[in-house]
């Protein structure tokens, strides 16, 4: 069996039948009422006090997930005004890239799987292909050979940024995407040698998983392992081990090797086997129950997700059906424990989120602590509708 850890989350039932179909009416009415003011912007990083408001400019590492959950919605509804609103988001990631606005950075996965190649995917746009190879060609560019990896973020060489971070998995698919598209080698090469070098060193011998890896920038020798968004350089982030179970379950299905179907099982161990009761992770595994630290629902839903892209790809078989159940039942935590049920509280769709907390050991201030965030929000919708139907990846 590739997951064989005890989880709490057998404390809830798999969500299915009338629960699920209540669970997707509830999400698309918060995604309806933001329709009005939300069509032509985005939801900023994070919520404040429940609410995002107002609306933002195509910036930041996150916009993608607010196109996305319009077109899972889309796809879940077949209501036209979710597709026309993502319709013109698609044009806006086409300015931003070749205006090269805030694109800096390695999240052109993060930005154009759910908005570009899901309106390719799922209307066959032209352009949006266009503006999801152009975001490729980007993210190739951060390709260091010494060190045989992407730079995360800031200038390129910079000695204090030569460095990944675990994140960047999932802004590998649009690199697998691309060379499926065009039949460029390059990109999944690019993508390959990445994944390689980071399963290689982000994974412990414990399961768990730092968030960022620095190298030597002169000789691009592995230097250690350091956090930024976790509590401390040897915890386990939860949202850093959700990327890791997501990340690999997604190579696996481009590339049916070896180490991505390894590192998978043992992380996903890690993340399952460390929940605390409710199933929903504290935001870093350091903290068991009781804790007052505030929780991460968007790990689960990423893990959740990751889960069931391992189960659809592995296919009929033990180590599927447990996998599925366990995203099912990630589904239900999140709907009975975080999921938004009145509008009044929140025009997000799932709260007890965390974005940044700040510790003594770390390098971040808070963010958007016990807060909704858009890819929360988003990653728990898409686990709506791989529960729904046979859902086709956009990553
Ligand atoms: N990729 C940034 C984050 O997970 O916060």
């Amino acid at each position: 069996m590739i997951v064989k850890a005890k989880t709490s989350l057998t404390n809830h039932a798999p969500l299915q039948g009338k629960d699920l179909e209540c669970a997707i009416r509830n999400a698309e009415r918060q995604t309806l009422s933001l329709l009005p003011r939300f069509a032509h912007g985005y939801k900023y990083s994070h919520s404040v006090d429940g609410f995002y408001e107002p609306p933002t400019a195509n910036v930041e590492w996150t916009t993608g997930f607010w196109t996305g959950e319009l077109w899972l919605m889309y796809e879940l509804t077949g209501n036209m005004a979710f597709r026309r609103a993502a319709e013109w988001q698609v044009e806006d990631y086409g300015d931003r890239i070749v205006d090269m606005i805030d694109v800096e950075h390695h999240d052109m996965g993060f930005l154009y799987s759910p908005s570009c190649v899901a309106s390719y995917k799922l209307t066959g746009n032209r352009r949006a292909r266009t503006y999801a190879l152009l975001a490729a060609d980007n993210l190739v560019s951060r390709f260091q050979e010494r060190g045989e990896f992407i730079q995360a973020w800031g200038r390129l060489g910079d000695e204090g940024n030569y460095r990944l971070i675990i994140d960047c998995l999932l802004n590998l698919p649009l690199l697998f995407w691309a060379t499926d598209e065009t039949g460029d080698r390059r990109y999944a090469e690019v993508a390959r040698r990445h994944l390689h070098t980071a399963l290689k060193l982000v994974t412990r011998d414990d399961d768990s998983t730092y968030h960022t890896y620095y190298f030597d920038k002169a000789t691009g020798k592995p230097l250690r392992g350091v956090t930024a968004q976790g509590y401390r350089d040897g915890s386990a982030w939860a949202r850093g081990q959700a990327w890791g179970v997501y990340g690999t379950a997604i190579a696996y299905r481009y590339l049916k090797d070896e180490e991505s179907f390894s590192v998978f099982s043992r992380v996903t161990d890690f993340f399952l086997s460390h929940l605390p009761g409710n199933g929903i992770p504290y935001w870093d595994f350091d903290f068991t129950d009781p804790s007052e630290e505030p929780r991460d629902s968007s790990a689960l839903a990423i893990a959740g997700c990751g889960m069931a892209e391992m189960a659809r790809v592995l296919g009929d078989c033990d180590d599927s059906r447990r996998l599925a159940d366990l995203a099912a039942r990630s589904a239900r935590a999140l709907y009975e424990e975080c999921a938004v049920k009145d509008p009044t509280v929140s025009n997000g769709q799932l709260l007890h989120g965390t974005y940044a907390r700040s510790s003594e050991f770390n390098t971040c201030r808070n963010r958007g602590v016990d807060e909704c965030n858009p890819w929360g929000d988003y990653y728990y919708v898409e686990l709506l509708a791989r529960l729904a139907k046979d859902w086709n990846p956009y990553w």
